[in-house]
Protein backbone atom coordinates (compact mmCIF):
# COMPACT_ATOMS: atom_id res chain seq x y z
CA UNK A 1 0.00 0.00 0.00
CA UNK A 2 2.71 2.24 0.99
CA UNK A 3 4.26 1.32 -2.72
CA UNK A 4 0.94 2.53 -4.35
CA UNK A 5 1.29 5.37 -1.97
CA UNK A 6 -2.86 4.51 -1.59
CA UNK A 7 -4.34 4.53 1.56
CA UNK A 8 -7.13 2.11 0.56
CA UNK A 9 -8.28 -0.37 -1.84
CA UNK A 10 -11.52 -0.01 -3.72
CA UNK A 11 -11.41 -4.28 -4.67
CA UNK A 12 -8.95 -7.13 -3.52
CA UNK A 13 -9.43 -10.52 -5.23
CA UNK A 14 -8.45 -14.11 -4.25
CA UNK A 15 -6.87 -15.18 -7.06
CA UNK A 16 -7.77 -19.17 -6.93
CA UNK A 17 -9.61 -20.86 -4.08
CA UNK A 18 -6.11 -23.04 -3.74
CA UNK A 19 -4.26 -23.02 -0.38
CA UNK A 20 -4.93 -21.23 2.57
CA UNK A 21 -7.21 -19.14 0.95
CA UNK A 22 -9.64 -19.27 4.68
CA UNK A 23 -6.99 -17.53 6.49
CA UNK A 24 -6.21 -15.30 3.55
CA UNK A 25 -10.41 -14.23 3.13
CA UNK A 26 -10.34 -13.70 7.12
CA UNK A 27 -7.02 -11.31 6.81
CA UNK A 28 -9.01 -9.37 3.88
CA UNK A 29 -12.36 -8.94 6.04
CA UNK A 30 -10.12 -7.63 9.10
CA UNK A 31 -8.46 -5.20 6.14
CA UNK A 32 -12.05 -4.75 5.25
CA UNK A 33 -13.29 -3.64 8.44
CA UNK A 34 -10.62 -1.20 9.55
CA UNK A 35 -11.50 0.22 5.92
CA UNK A 36 -8.20 -0.64 3.90
CA UNK A 37 -10.01 -2.46 1.30
CA UNK A 38 -13.58 -1.50 0.01
CA UNK A 39 -14.46 -4.59 -1.12
CA UNK A 40 -13.33 -8.17 -1.57
CA UNK A 41 -13.34 -10.41 -4.48
CA UNK A 42 -13.08 -13.91 -5.76
CA UNK A 43 -11.67 -15.52 -8.50
CA UNK A 44 -12.23 -18.99 -9.91
CA UNK A 45 -14.27 -20.44 -7.44
CA UNK A 46 -17.28 -23.08 -8.69
CA UNK A 47 -20.39 -23.12 -7.05
CA UNK A 48 -19.44 -25.26 -4.37
CA UNK A 49 -16.39 -23.46 -3.20
CA UNK A 50 -18.33 -20.18 -3.48
CA UNK A 51 -20.88 -21.91 -1.12
CA UNK A 52 -18.40 -23.09 1.83
CA UNK A 53 -16.47 -19.66 1.49
CA UNK A 54 -19.77 -17.84 2.10
CA UNK A 55 -21.04 -20.18 4.41
CA UNK A 56 -18.22 -19.95 6.80
CA UNK A 57 -16.97 -16.13 6.30
CA UNK A 58 -19.10 -12.88 7.88
CA UNK A 59 -18.66 -10.78 4.55
CA UNK A 60 -20.18 -11.57 1.08
CA UNK A 61 -17.75 -11.10 -1.55
CA UNK A 62 -19.05 -8.77 -4.48
CA UNK A 63 -17.42 -10.31 -7.52
CA UNK A 64 -16.41 -13.77 -8.66
CA UNK A 65 -14.34 -13.48 -11.71
CA UNK A 66 -14.45 -16.18 -13.82
CA UNK A 67 -14.36 -17.72 -17.44
CA UNK A 68 -17.57 -17.19 -19.08
CA UNK A 69 -18.40 -18.06 -22.99
CA UNK A 70 -21.70 -18.41 -25.07
CA UNK A 71 -20.45 -22.56 -24.60
CA UNK A 72 -19.82 -22.06 -20.74
CA UNK A 73 -22.60 -19.83 -19.78
CA UNK A 74 -22.84 -20.84 -16.33
CA UNK A 75 -26.30 -20.86 -15.76
CA UNK A 76 -26.75 -22.26 -12.27
CA UNK A 77 -23.74 -20.29 -10.97
CA UNK A 78 -24.98 -16.91 -11.80
CA UNK A 79 -28.40 -18.35 -9.99
CA UNK A 80 -26.59 -19.20 -6.88
CA UNK A 81 -24.89 -15.72 -7.03
CA UNK A 82 -27.59 -13.75 -7.34
CA UNK A 83 -29.73 -15.40 -4.85
CA UNK A 84 -26.56 -14.58 -2.41
CA UNK A 85 -25.38 -11.18 -4.01
CA UNK A 86 -22.40 -11.60 -5.61
CA UNK A 87 -21.80 -10.50 -9.30
CA UNK A 88 -20.41 -12.76 -12.03
CA UNK A 89 -17.87 -11.40 -13.83
CA UNK A 90 -16.82 -12.66 -16.67
CA UNK A 91 -13.31 -13.13 -18.54
CA UNK A 92 -12.15 -14.50 -21.37
CA UNK A 93 -15.70 -14.02 -22.72
CA UNK A 94 -15.03 -14.82 -26.43
CA UNK A 95 -13.87 -17.94 -25.81
CA UNK A 96 -11.12 -20.40 -28.38
CA UNK A 97 -11.81 -22.84 -30.66
CA UNK A 98 -15.20 -23.68 -29.12
CA UNK A 99 -17.07 -20.62 -29.60
CA UNK A 100 -15.60 -19.52 -32.64
CA UNK A 101 -18.31 -20.96 -34.90
CA UNK A 102 -21.11 -18.90 -32.86
CA UNK A 103 -19.18 -15.58 -34.91
CA UNK A 104 -19.93 -17.96 -38.15
CA UNK A 105 -23.22 -18.58 -37.10
CA UNK A 106 -25.78 -17.24 -40.29
CA UNK A 107 -28.28 -16.76 -37.67
CA UNK A 108 -26.02 -14.93 -35.21
CA UNK A 109 -24.89 -13.03 -38.19
CA UNK A 110 -28.05 -11.41 -38.87
CA UNK A 111 -28.57 -10.93 -35.03
CA UNK A 112 -25.36 -8.93 -35.39
CA UNK A 113 -26.38 -7.10 -38.64
CA UNK A 114 -29.40 -6.23 -37.28
CA UNK A 115 -28.43 -4.09 -34.56
CA UNK A 116 -25.29 -2.85 -36.77
CA UNK A 117 -23.13 -4.96 -34.31
CA UNK A 118 -20.57 -7.35 -34.67
CA UNK A 119 -20.84 -11.01 -33.65
CA UNK A 120 -18.51 -10.42 -30.44
CA UNK A 121 -20.95 -7.44 -29.41
CA UNK A 122 -24.09 -9.48 -29.35
CA UNK A 123 -22.21 -12.44 -27.34
CA UNK A 124 -21.08 -9.80 -24.76
CA UNK A 125 -24.44 -8.31 -24.76
CA UNK A 126 -26.04 -11.51 -24.19
CA UNK A 127 -23.63 -12.36 -21.35
CA UNK A 128 -24.38 -8.25 -19.94
CA UNK A 129 -28.77 -8.92 -20.34
CA UNK A 130 -28.07 -11.59 -18.11
CA UNK A 131 -26.54 -9.67 -15.39
CA UNK A 132 -23.07 -10.99 -16.03
CA UNK A 133 -20.34 -8.29 -15.62
CA UNK A 134 -18.06 -8.76 -18.51
CA UNK A 135 -14.39 -7.78 -18.60
CA UNK A 136 -12.48 -7.68 -21.33
CA UNK A 137 -8.64 -6.40 -22.48
CA UNK A 138 -8.50 -5.52 -26.18
CA UNK A 139 -5.29 -4.31 -27.29
CA UNK A 140 -7.38 -3.13 -30.71
CA UNK A 141 -8.35 0.17 -30.23
CA UNK A 142 -11.58 -0.55 -32.23
CA UNK A 143 -11.96 -3.32 -30.21
CA UNK A 144 -12.13 -1.29 -27.37
CA UNK A 145 -14.80 0.83 -28.57
CA UNK A 146 -16.95 -2.39 -29.98
CA UNK A 147 -16.55 -3.73 -26.25
CA UNK A 148 -18.28 -0.59 -24.54
CA UNK A 149 -20.59 -0.16 -27.55
CA UNK A 150 -22.95 -2.32 -26.15
CA UNK A 151 -25.77 -0.43 -24.33
CA UNK A 152 -27.98 1.47 -27.21
CA UNK A 153 -29.75 -1.87 -28.03
CA UNK A 154 -32.03 -4.90 -26.39
CA UNK A 155 -31.56 -8.22 -27.73
CA UNK A 156 -35.63 -9.78 -27.53
CA UNK A 157 -36.29 -12.70 -26.15
CA UNK A 158 -36.16 -15.02 -29.05
CA UNK A 159 -32.89 -14.04 -29.70
CA UNK A 160 -31.87 -13.97 -26.02
CA UNK A 161 -32.93 -17.52 -26.27
CA UNK A 162 -31.32 -18.60 -29.44
CA UNK A 163 -27.94 -17.28 -28.06
CA UNK A 164 -28.81 -19.09 -24.29
CA UNK A 165 -29.09 -22.47 -26.92
CA UNK A 166 -24.95 -22.51 -27.34
CA UNK A 167 -24.18 -23.59 -23.77
CA UNK A 168 -22.63 -27.04 -23.81
CA UNK A 169 -25.09 -28.40 -20.65
CA UNK A 170 -22.25 -30.94 -19.58
CA UNK A 171 -19.97 -28.46 -18.89
CA UNK A 172 -22.18 -27.86 -15.93
CA UNK A 173 -22.75 -31.17 -14.73
CA UNK A 174 -19.77 -32.21 -12.71
CA UNK A 175 -19.98 -28.79 -10.92
CA UNK A 176 -23.99 -29.05 -10.90
CA UNK A 177 -23.85 -32.30 -8.76
CA UNK A 178 -20.98 -31.14 -6.48
CA UNK A 179 -22.67 -27.96 -6.40
CA UNK A 180 -25.85 -30.11 -5.01
CA UNK A 181 -23.92 -32.54 -2.56
CA UNK A 182 -22.16 -29.51 -0.87
CA UNK A 183 -25.26 -27.69 -0.62
CA UNK A 184 -27.14 -29.92 1.02
CA UNK A 185 -24.30 -31.37 3.18
CA UNK A 186 -24.04 -27.60 4.54
CA UNK A 187 -27.28 -27.45 5.59
CA UNK A 188 -27.58 -30.58 7.59
CA UNK A 189 -24.42 -29.22 9.73
N1 LIG B 1 -9.02 -14.12 -12.79
C1 LIG B 1 -8.38 -14.83 -13.71
O1 LIG B 1 -7.96 -15.97 -13.48
C2 LIG B 1 -8.20 -14.24 -15.07
C3 LIG B 1 -7.85 -15.05 -16.16
C4 LIG B 1 -7.74 -14.46 -17.43
C5 LIG B 1 -7.93 -13.08 -17.59
N2 LIG B 1 -8.24 -12.33 -16.50
C6 LIG B 1 -8.42 -10.87 -16.60
O2 LIG B 1 -9.55 -10.62 -17.43
C7 LIG B 1 -9.34 -9.40 -18.14
C8 LIG B 1 -9.65 -9.62 -19.60
O3 LIG B 1 -8.68 -10.48 -20.16
P1 LIG B 1 -9.09 -11.37 -21.42
O4 LIG B 1 -7.93 -12.15 -21.86
O5 LIG B 1 -10.32 -12.08 -21.07
O6 LIG B 1 -9.38 -10.18 -22.49
P2 LIG B 1 -10.09 -10.16 -23.90
O7 LIG B 1 -10.38 -8.72 -24.16
O8 LIG B 1 -11.20 -11.15 -23.95
O9 LIG B 1 -8.92 -10.59 -24.91
C9 LIG B 1 -8.80 -11.87 -25.46
C10 LIG B 1 -8.73 -11.75 -26.97
O10 LIG B 1 -9.96 -11.24 -27.47
C11 LIG B 1 -9.70 -10.22 -28.42
N3 LIG B 1 -10.81 -9.26 -28.42
C12 LIG B 1 -11.16 -8.40 -27.42
N4 LIG B 1 -12.24 -7.69 -27.76
C13 LIG B 1 -12.62 -8.10 -29.01
C14 LIG B 1 -13.66 -7.76 -29.91
N5 LIG B 1 -14.56 -6.83 -29.61
N6 LIG B 1 -13.72 -8.41 -31.11
C15 LIG B 1 -12.83 -9.35 -31.44
N7 LIG B 1 -11.81 -9.74 -30.62
C16 LIG B 1 -11.70 -9.12 -29.42
C17 LIG B 1 -8.37 -9.63 -28.00
O11 LIG B 1 -7.76 -9.08 -29.16
P3 LIG B 1 -6.59 -7.95 -29.14
O12 LIG B 1 -5.78 -8.18 -27.92
O13 LIG B 1 -5.87 -8.18 -30.41
O14 LIG B 1 -7.22 -6.60 -29.12
C18 LIG B 1 -7.62 -10.83 -27.45
O15 LIG B 1 -6.96 -11.52 -28.49
C19 LIG B 1 -7.91 -8.95 -17.86
O16 LIG B 1 -7.94 -7.92 -16.90
C20 LIG B 1 -7.25 -10.18 -17.28
O17 LIG B 1 -6.25 -9.88 -16.34
C21 LIG B 1 -8.39 -12.87 -15.25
Amino acid sequence: MRKLQTDYFDLVFIHWPYGNTYHAYRELEKMYEEGFIKSIGISNYQESQYLDLVHFNKIIPVVNQIKVTLRCQRKQMLEVMNEKGTVLQGYQVFGKEETLPIYEDDKVKSIALKYNKTTRQIAMKYLVQNRISVITRPMEKQYMKDNLNLFDFQLNEEEMSYLSSFDLLEYNTKPSQDYQRTKSMLENM
